[in-house]
């Protein structure tokens, strides 16, 4: 149950000096305080209900879970270690332990493995999808909004693992051939991008488009395109396994970016694009991209 494992937040404010998974003592201070805030305490009891009408984009807005992040990206610094993905350290924080099987913080990272929502597996082993169960029928907008915070992280990385897997598919290899541009240099960018596009499932919440929105942040250098043998001076081209491997590693560079940098992050879940149940499973998108 969530609340019950859940050292909150404001717990963790609390304590003067905080010991980080890796042993170092930080010293912690308060910030601004959201769940104060009239605005989201009036939106109680509706959205802090988080039985199984939660996650919707309507409760991601009246709990002001973007001002909630952000305030809590100021203040993270604080509690995250130098080298710490914000998207681990945030896990840390809402869980109040390092990883799933870890009783105490500790840094000890032999036995107990940390929160990683950088992987494209689709195990939720180390991203964990947060239960809305018995326990959180009534919590306070505080826990409410860290509910919110990890459930994004958790769908934000299976909506892109369940897209890898799909694309992985032998089955999907027609379409992203037909997604290939022959007048134009491809990468995995673009092809992504058209793929996405044309074969997601049109989602309530805009899921997809919110993909291919993080999917122009720049990756700071450029791409390998390729083009197509019928133009004539492009003789690069690529099998397509070797479209499948791109494709996977751009999506895994996405998904790096989007755990690493909080405002990329930001940039796909605001506005409750990710605060739905169900966005895609393989099974469905796999079928989408072999009815090309
Ligand atoms: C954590 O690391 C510090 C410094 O490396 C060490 O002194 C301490 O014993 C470690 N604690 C645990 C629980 O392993
Ligand atoms: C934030 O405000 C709520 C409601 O006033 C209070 O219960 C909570 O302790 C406050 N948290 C912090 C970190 O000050
Ligand atoms: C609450 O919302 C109103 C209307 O949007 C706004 O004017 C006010 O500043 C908000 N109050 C706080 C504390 O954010
Ligand atoms: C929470 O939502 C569930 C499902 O809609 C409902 O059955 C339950 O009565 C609600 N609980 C509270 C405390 O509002
Ligand atoms: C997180 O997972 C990725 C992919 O599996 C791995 O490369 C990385 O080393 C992991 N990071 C940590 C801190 O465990
Ligand atoms: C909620 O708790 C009741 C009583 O403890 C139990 O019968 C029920 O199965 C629980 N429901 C969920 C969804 O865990
Ligand atoms: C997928 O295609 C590869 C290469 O053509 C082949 O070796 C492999 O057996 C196929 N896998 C399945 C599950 O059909
Ligand atoms: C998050 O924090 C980092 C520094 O820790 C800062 O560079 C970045 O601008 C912040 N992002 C937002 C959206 O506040
Ligand atoms: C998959 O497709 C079936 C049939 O169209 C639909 O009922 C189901 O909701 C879909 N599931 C997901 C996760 O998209």
């Amino acid at each position: 149950m969530f609340t019950t494992n859940l050292l909150s937040f404001t717990a963790l404010l609390a304590l003067s000096t905080h010991t980080l998974a890796n042993g170092i003592p930080v010293v912690v201070s308060p910030g601004l305080n959201v769940s104060s805030n009239p605005n989201v305490t009036a939106h109680i009891p509706s959205c802090t209900n988080l039985t199984n009408n939660a996650p919707s984009p309507y409760c991601y807005t009246k709990l002001q879970e973007t001002a909630y992040l952000t305030n809590w990206n100021l203040t993270s610094p604080e509690i995250c270690a130098p080298d710490e993905l914000w998207s681990t350290c945030f896990l840390r924080s809402v869980y109040g332990k390092p990883g799933p099987k870890c009783t105490t913080l500790t840094n000890d990272t032999k036995t107990c493995e940390q929160y990683n929502c950088t992987s494209l597996s689709l195990s939720t082993a180390l991203c964990p999808e947060p239960k809305a169960a018995n326990g959180t029928k009534d919590a306070t907008a505080q826990a409410a909004e860290e509910w919110y915070g990890a459930w994004n992280l958790y769908a934000l990385q299976h909506h892109i693992a369940t897209w890898s897997a799909a694309l992985s598919a032998n089955t999907s290899v027609k379409a992203i051939l037909a997604a290939v541009n022959p007048r134009v240099p491809n990468t995995a960018t673009t092809l992504l991008t058209t793929l996405v596009s044309k074969h997601g499932l049109g989602t309530a919440t805009n899921a997809d488009a919110a993909l291919v929105k993080l999917l122009e942040v720049p990756t700071g250098r450029p791409e390998p395109a390729y083009g197509n043998a019928r133009v004539r001076g492009e003789s690069s081209t690529l099998t397509a396994a070797q479209w499948q491997l791109a494709l996977r590693m751009r999506l895994g560079q996405v998904l790096d970016l989007a755990m690493g940098r909080f405002g990329d992050f930001l940039g796909a879940v605001k506005g409750g694009a990710y605060s739905a149940r169900g966005l895609a499973s393989v099974g469905n998108l796999t079928r989408s991209l072999e009815d090309d």
